[in-house]
């Protein structure tokens, strides 16, 4: 099996797929802010993808660090900004030398950690690397996102140019709460179509163990909500959670 975002991670950039890091940018993050009162001036953007979000907060000035593990995404990461700290990098093994005021993780990229292990290893490296009174701030699709929203659509044609198509099939397994996600790519070289494909894996996890992992790193969660601009609280068929979580002062 192919490892995710390597083929994939140049139409990802180039496709609709970054809206959401620039929606992020502009609108979700200045929110959590405003209604958390923070100001920070370090971040460290974990699974920080292409670096639209790391660039656009270190081009507000913010110190920043973004860590991702494919080198693919970082190689257009760095085209971003020449003034973010890139890392190449596992979430789950984070070990870095500094501390920040914000830590954050958006776009499902949690989902990506298969095991509750993983989770549970990358909060504790967040709240290490966390200032005090710092907060960590992320995004996940819930099991019902997942299991249900997802399968709504077991096929997409998700773009469609002169030189690119890209279908996209998924498949949940309820017994592991794991969604298959299986990108099939086509593009145009000259004369021919050459043809690619990646399977990307997402899993579900349950509010209460994503909650009690927070607290057992020694966050507080704040926030639990199903839409960030209205901070309406997380209901039962929402497919995305969003969460703060404080290190204590
Ligand atoms: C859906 S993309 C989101 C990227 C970015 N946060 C955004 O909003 O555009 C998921 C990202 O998670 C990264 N990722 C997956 N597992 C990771 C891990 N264990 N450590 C670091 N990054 C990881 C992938 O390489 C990919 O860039």
């Amino acid at each position: 099996m192919t490892q995710p975002y390597q083929r994939f991670a140049r139409h990802y950039h180039e496709g609709h797929y970054t809206q959401f890091a620039r929606w992020v940018s502009e609108t979700v993050f200045p929110h959590f802010q405003q209604a958390l009162s923070f100001q920070p001036q370090s971040l460290l953007d974990l699974a920080c993808g292409s670096g639209i979000f790391a660039a656009h907060m270190a081009a507000k000035g913010l110190h920043v660090t973004g860590l991702d593990i494919s080198p693919m995404m970082l190689e257009i990461a760095r085209e971003q900004s020449s003034s973010v700290n890139w890392v190449e990098g596992d979430m789950s093994r984070l070990k870095l030398a500094e501390r920040f005021d914000c830590v954050t993780c958006f776009f499902d990229s949690l989902n990506y950690l298969l095991h509750a292990e993983e989770i549970a290893r990358t909060f504790q490296a967040v709240s290490a690397h966390l200032n005090p009174g710092g907060y960590f701030i992320f995004d996940m699709n819930t099991i019902y996102g997942l299991a249900v929203s997802w399968q709504r659509f077991p096929y997409n044609l998700n773009q469609d140019t002169e030189d690119y198509l890209e279908l996209m099939g998924t498949a949940y397994d309820y017994e592991l709460d794991i969604a298959d996600v299986r990108f099939i790519m086509f593009e145009r070289e000259g004369e021919r179509w050459a043809r690619f494909e990646e399977i990307h894996r997402e899993r579900g996890y349950h509010l209460d163990d994503i909650l009690l992992m927070l607290e057992q790193a020694g966050l507080q969660p704040g926030y639990i909500l199903g839409d960030p601009m209205s901070l309406r609280p997380l209901a039962e068929n929402d497919g995305r959670v969003w969460i703060t979580a404080q290190k204590p002062g």
